[in-house]
């Protein structure tokens, strides 16, 4: 596969930022060694999407009044005015967070920018320090009347103000990112909190959601059951093409944020959400497995581990799409799909994070 050649990163921080470790190697460099990695299974096709600015999301560290992100040593912070990685307006965000950075040592905050350009910020912070801050009021209520959403501290509690008083409340959800719905790929907002997991930007999510329709587009396929499937990016859509989705998630706030969504759905009695930690040798999740004629999988980095020992205990779905940003599990796993017969019909890759080697695969099992 020949390899597609962008501009090179220009970048202050090139070199001392680790969040751009390939910045040095031509762009199709890059794509050919992200191709090897994936070895010994053969790459069907390659999507670029950009050399850079494709993130709507970021995760930035505070140290002792430098904001960035960390250098190659994981010891210091490069303090960052602004990254190329991400889409202007979220540059204009990180500049103007750091106007007023919040007073305190230390803290991780994932800056984000909505699909109608607005603000949001959850900020993960020491309890004594989100305490202080409520307590203080101005630098959050300055931050409020900027129109900020703010999350705070680990459990991601929503600040609000309720006539003088700044109050914290669990699950309040915005359209932070969208899917696309339909054949014509409509955009559909998807509800979430500002610190859930989304794909990092809309660009490279609608490539996805385009490999993802032509692999269903000829399998004989009417129900699907979805592992990990988060705020529901892909189960919206494939709900939407016609398809019967059971979508199985874990994190609580991500299926509220589903439900949400739900309401401004057309598709309703298409999709059903489940808890489901799928880990557990759980009864009532093997049952769904009966009917099921396709698995779609996005797992975390961790893969899909023990649930592949699930298929002994029952005929396994003919087909099996899985998506993952980390070769080495996705690798791993489907070694062990081997087991039960599938075998990888197609292989693309997704390119959402260049200058890194990190890549999106998305694979097509069938058993044989
Ligand atoms: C890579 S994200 C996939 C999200 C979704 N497909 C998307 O495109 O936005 C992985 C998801 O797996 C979920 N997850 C992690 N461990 C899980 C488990 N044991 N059982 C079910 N879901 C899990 C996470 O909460 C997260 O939403």
């Amino acid at each position: 596969m020949r390899g597609q050649e962008f501009p090179k990163l220009d970048c202050q921080y090139a070199g001392k930022c680790s969040g751009c470790p390939w910045y040095e190697l031509p762009y199709s460099e890059q794509q050919q060694r992200k191709i090897k990695a994936l070895e010994p299974y053969t790459v069907d096709a390659f999507h670029p999407v950009a050399p850079y600015g494709l993130r709507e999301r970021m995760d930035i560290s505070l140290f002792e009044g430098k904001l960035g992100l960390y250098d190659f040593a994981k010891k210091d912070l490069v303090d960052i005015q602004e990254c190329q990685q991400v889409v202007p307006e979220l540059n204009h965000w990180i500049h103007d967070f750091r106007k007023q950075l919040p007073p305190v040592r230390l803290g991780s905050f994932r800056l984000r920018i909505g699909i109608n350009g607005q603000r949001g910020i959850w900020m993960d912070i020491p309890n004594v320090d989100i305490k202080k801050l409520l307590e203080e009021k101005t630098y959050l209520m300055s931050m409020m009347n900027e129109g900020v959403h703010i999350e705070l501290g680990q459990k991601r509690k929503a600040l609000l103000l309720k006539g003088e008083e700044l109050k914290l409340q669990d699950d309040i959800f915005y359209p932070w990112f969208s899917t696309y719905q339909g054949e014509d790929f409509q955009p559909l907002p998807l509800f979430s909190k500002v610190g859930d997991f989304s794909q990092s930007g809309q660009q490279a999510n609608k490539i996805m959601m385009q490999v993802l329709s032509k692999m269903l587009f000829d399998l004989p396929v009417q129900n699907i059951s979805e592992l990990c499937s988060g705020i529901g990016n892909f189960s919206f859509f494939m709900a939407s093409l016609g398809y019967e989705v059971d979508a199985h998630e874990w994190n609580l706030a991500s299926l509220k944020a589903c439900e949400k969504t739900l309401e401004t759905f057309s598709e309703k009695a298409k999709i059903k959400f489940h808890r489901t930690n799928i880990h557990a040798n759980n009864l009532e999740f093997t049952k769904k497995w009966q009917h099921t004629d396709l698995v779609l999988a996005d797992p975390p980095r961790s893969g899909l581990g023990k649930f592949v020992d699930l298929f002994a205990n029952y005929e396994a779905p003919k087909y099996f799409i899985y998506a993952s940003c980390f070769a080495e599990t996705f690798k791993k796993d489907l070694e062990a799909l081997k087991r039960f017969g599938y075998k990888l019909k197609r292989l693309d890759l997704v390119d959402q994070f260049p200058q890194s080697k990190h890549v999106e695969a998305i694979g097509l099992l069938l058993q044989d």
